[in-house]
C-alpha cells in the first residue's frame, strides 16, 4: 500500500537562524527509523545544506523547490539538479502553482525540468491544479489532463516510481480556503484514473498523490483519510513545529 509522505513547502520564508530551529525540531520529533510515513521538508536554496545537516540520521529529508533542466554553466541565478543532489536534497518540487502562475513556467518547461531531475536519479514531486475560474467553469478535470499529460510528457511507467503528484487546488493555497475532503477525493480519484489510463493499473496503485492547499492540523486527517489522498503538501503550516507536527502525527495514525 502507498505510503504517506508529508512534505513541508517552505517557500520564500524563515531565515538562517529559524529555519534551522524549525528542521531540529523536526528531526528531533521524527527519529530516523520510523519508517510509519515519510517526512520531507523543501526550505529555500540557501538553507538546503544547513537544514540538511540538522535533519541527519532523522526521519525527514531535505528537497528542492525547483531546479534548472540544463547542466551546469552559464545560467546566472539558475541552481543545477547536480548541485541539489549534492547537497543531499532527494527530491524536487516542480511545476507549483506559484512557478506557473507567478514565474511563467510553461507545462513543457516543467517537463524538461522533470527529466532533468530524473535523470539525476532524484525523485520529483510534480504539482497540478485548477485555478478558480477552472472549476467555476467546470473545467477542472481537463486542466488536471492537461498538466499531466505536459508535465509527464515522454516519462516512462519505469520513472514514475519517482515521481510523486501533488493536486493543489490554486484557489485553495494560503488563502485559508481548503478542499473539502469530497472535492480533494474527487480530483485524486480522477487524477489515479489519469495513471491508469496512461500508464497502468499498477501505476496507479503505487503513485503517490499528495493534497495541497490550506493543509492545517485541524484538516489534515480528515483530507489525508480519503482513499486517494497519499499524504499533504504543506505550505503555510509546514513553517511551525506546532502547526507541521500534528499533521505528521495524522498521517501517522492514519498508516495503512
Ligand atoms: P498552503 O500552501 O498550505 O500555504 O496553502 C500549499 C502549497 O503551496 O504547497
Amino acid at each position: 500500500m502507498r505510503r504517506y509522505l508529508v512534505a513541508g513547502n517552505w517557500k520564500m520564508n524563515l531565515k538562517q537562524e529559524s529555519a534551522l530551529a524549525l528542521a531540529k525540531a523536526l528531526a528531533a520529533a521524527c527519529p530516523g527509523g520510523d519508517t510509519r510515513i515519510d517526512v520531507l521538508v523543501a526550505p529555500p536554496f540557501p538553507y538546503l545544506l544547513p537544514v540538511k545537516q540538522a535533519v541527519a540520521g532523522s526521519n525527514v529529508t531535505v528537497g528542492a523547490q525547483n531546479a534548472y533542466f540544463e547542466q551546469p554553466g552559464a545560467f546566472t541565478g539558475e541552481t543545477s539538479v547536480e548541485m541539489i543532489a549534492d547537497c543531499g536534497c532527494k527530491a524536487v518540487i516542480l511545476g507549483h502553482s506559484e512557478r506557473r502562475h507567478v514565474l511563467g513556467e510553461t507545462d513543457a518547461v516543467i517537463n524538461k525540468k522533470v527529466k532533468a531531475v530524473l535523470a539525476k536519479g532524484l525523485d520529483v514531486i510534480l504539482c497540478v491544479g485548477e485555478l478558480l475560474a477552472d472549476r467555476d467553469a467546470g473545467n477542472t478535470e481537463a486542466v488536471l489532463d492537461e498538466q499531466m499529460k505536459g508535465g509527464l510528457a515522454g516519462i516512462s511507467e519505469e520513472q514514475m516510481a519517482k515521481i510523486v503528484i501533488a493536486y493543489e487546488p490554486v484557489w485553495a493555497i494560503g488563502t485559508g480556503r481548503t478542499a473539502s475532503p469530497e472535492q480533494a477525493e474527487s480530483a485524486h480519484a480522477h487524477l489515479r484514473n489519469w495513471l491508469k489510463t496512461h500508464y497502468t493499473a499498477g501505476v496507479a496503485d503505487t503513485t503517490r498523490i499528495l493534497y495541497g492547499g490550506s493543509v492545517k492540523p485541524d484538516n489534515a486527517a480528515e483530507l489525508m483519510g480519503q482513499p486517494d489522498v497519499d499524504g499533504a503538501l504543506v505550505g503555510g503550516a509546514s513553517l511551525k513545529p506546532e502547526q507541521f507536527l500534528p499533521i505528521i502525527q495524522a498521517a501517522q495514525g492514519l498508516t495503512r
